[in-house]
């Protein structure tokens, strides 16, 4: 972890900064209207009456056009509420509930310690290169090439072979035993050090600045487990490690987005076939500390996974974990390879064509948690429908800015209503007495209003499903009403078109009534009551 000069790793403002948004940190002082790109308030630094404080959702920053200041999540909660950077940033880790580091300087001693760790992995890094090109090595060397591995891929990779006999405890006689084991490349047995990785294929592992801090080793002959890892020491934290990053950071940055795939092998193959922006986390565990070190270069992050079982497990995690970082701007995506067990294999039988459509055809993750609560729950049922709806709740919860949650409440509100509550199908409950037809001025209003107003349209559900309509279709213009238009709308609809069936109905009976029954007399007198009621109800009505 890098050191700051507040003491703090700058990993947690860092992790700070990825979780809040700038928007929802500003809007608890002053209230901002979006115009265009960015947000726009009136800025607290300065007297004004006429906004000039700008808010950059997208890069984290505030810039007041009327008195200069500008600054981050930090600056703004230091500024605004007159707090030292310690309070500001325990006030913040508060708001992202996070809990709050120990302030710790890192000592100088420490530091030198790390030094001598990375120059320890360094050279065992170089042992492994030569025992790959060793008659030792021999067998690695002809495995790495069948899985598509070239000598200028081994280099760029530092790839090795860890050999079958102590190399590292024994060549590095002249450091300490406590320094080989602290960084993870040696133990000690009953009889003496012995190294961790024997008879294996090694992929260094670097820090995003290109450090080797660990080691995978992958068995060759067949042995389980197929990898094994270099435990935490104090230069390598597996879920602060995102395997690939310090090759990808650039490609990153130039493709605006980032893709996971589950696999180290998988990550290499997929950087050096055009698609160099990809990562992978180490083991299978996907951590939120991996995906807030990868928001740091952007919000777009396109998750490919395995077509297996797993793989559909692995990714409603990866869901999990990417909720709270997902903005308003982020392209959150899932991909499921098809075609190949891996990207690796994908890449291999088909080519990066292939890989191409599966990335460009992932889901989008408004679709993808749609998809798996369907998968996951009966929503046919209504007990079925309450599980599925609690699991999509939690999942929208965990997003951070309020906006973007009330939004995606909204789509999945409209989601829940066309799919999920049949009555709108009208094919079960078709009414006894049929009212009369609706225009399609009318129809396409209903429609816009069941899609956007999800919770309007289920107070009038009943009435709705009278109508014979078909809702699921989405692609009526947008007609800017609000909500409370939309209920007028439908009110007003539904008192009309009970009119028109009444009147109707007393037309019927006024020819019967000439036939000299007089029960059917009254009858009318009755109707017309009421409809004169209801007409006078809709015209108190229609001046609110
Ligand atoms: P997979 O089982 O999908 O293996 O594990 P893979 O990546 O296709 O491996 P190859 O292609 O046969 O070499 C996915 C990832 O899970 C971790 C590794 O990081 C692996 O790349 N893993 C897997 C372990 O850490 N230990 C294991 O025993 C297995
Ligand atoms: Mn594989």
């Amino acid at each position: 972890m890098a050191p700051s000069k507040y003491g703090y790793s700058s990993n947690f403002t860092d992790d700070l900064r990825a979780r809040l948004s700038i928007v929802d940190v500003v809007n608890r002082r002053i209230p901002l209207t979006k115009k265009g790109q960015n947000y726009w308030g009136c800025c607290p630094f300065h007297n004004e009456k006429t906004p000039s404080f700008s808010v950059n959702e997208e890069k984290g920053f505030y810039h007041c056009f009327g008195c200069g200041e500008h600054g981050d999540i930090i600056s703004f909660t230091m500024k605004s509420e007159n707090l030292d950077f310690r309070a500001a940033i325990t006030e913040l880790a508060d708001m992202a509930g996070l809990k709050m580091p120990e302030y710790k300087p890192k000592p100088a001693a420490q530091i030198a310690r790390e030094e001598s760790y990375f120059q320890i992995m360094k050279n065992a890094a170089d042992i492994y290169s030569q025992y790959l090109y060793s008659s030792d090595g021999t067998h690695a060397l002809e495995y790495i090439r069948s899985r598509g591995f070239n000598d200028e891929m081994i280099k760029k990779y530092h790839i090795g072979y860890a050999p079958k006999n102590n190399i590292i405890s024994t060549k590095f006689i002249n450091s300490k035993q406590d320094t080989l084991i602290a960084t993870g490349l040696c133990r000690r047995g009953d009889y003496g050090m012995y190294d961790f990785f024997r008879d294996k294929l090694m992929f260094p592992i670097f820090s995003a600045n290109g450090q080797i801090v660990a080691f995978s080793g992958r068995s060759l002959d067949g042995s389980e487990p197929k990898y094994i890892n270099t435990s935490d020491t104090e230069i390598f934290h597996k879920r602060q490690t995102i395997f690939g990053l310090n090759f990808a950071r650039d490609a990153i940055h130039r493709a605006n987005r980032s893709i996971i795939v589950e696999g180290q092998i998988d990550a290499i193959q997929m950087q050096c076939n055009g698609f160099g922006e990809t990562v992978a986390p180490l083991g299978t565990a996907l951590t939120e500390e991996h995906i807030a070190i990868l928001c740091k270069s952007n919000r777009n992050i396109t998750f490919c996974f395995d077509g297996d079982g797993a793989g559909q497990k692995a990714a409603a995690r990866a869901a999990n974990i990417v909720m709270p970082f997902v903005r308003d701007n982020s392209e959150i995506k899932f991909a499921f390879v098809t075609g190949g067990k891996d990207p690796d294999e994908v890449l291999k039988k088909s080519g990066p064509d292939s890989m191409r459509k599966i990335i460009d055809n992932a889901t989008s993750l408004v679709d993808f948690l749609w998809e798996i609560t369907n998968k996951n729950y009966n929503t046919s049922t209504p007990g079925g429908r309450t599980q599925a709806e609690k699991f999509l709740n939690d999942l929208i919860n965990k997003i951070t800015d309020n906006n973007l949650r009330r939004e995606y409440n909204h789509e999945y509100n409209a989601k829940k209503f066309n799919n999920w509550h049949k009555w709108k199908k009208n094919t079960e409950n078709t009414p006894e007495i049929k009212l009369p037809e609706i225009d399609s001025l009318a129809q396409n209003t209903l429609i816009y209003i069941v899609n956007k107003f999800p919770e309007v349209a289920e107070r009038y559900c009943d009435f709705l499903s009278t109508l014979n309509i078909n809702y699921d279709n989405e692609s009526v213009s947008d007609l800017s009403f609000d909500q409370s238009s939309a209920e007028k709308f439908i009110v007003s609809l539904k008192i009309k078109k009970y009119l028109e069936k009444l009147n109707n109905q007393k037309k019927e009976m006024v020819i019967a009534g000439l036939s000299g029954d007089s029960s059917v007399i009254e009858k009318i007198t009755q109707i017309d009551n009421e409809i004169n009621k209801s007409i006078k109800k809709l015209e108190d009505l229609s001046s609110i």
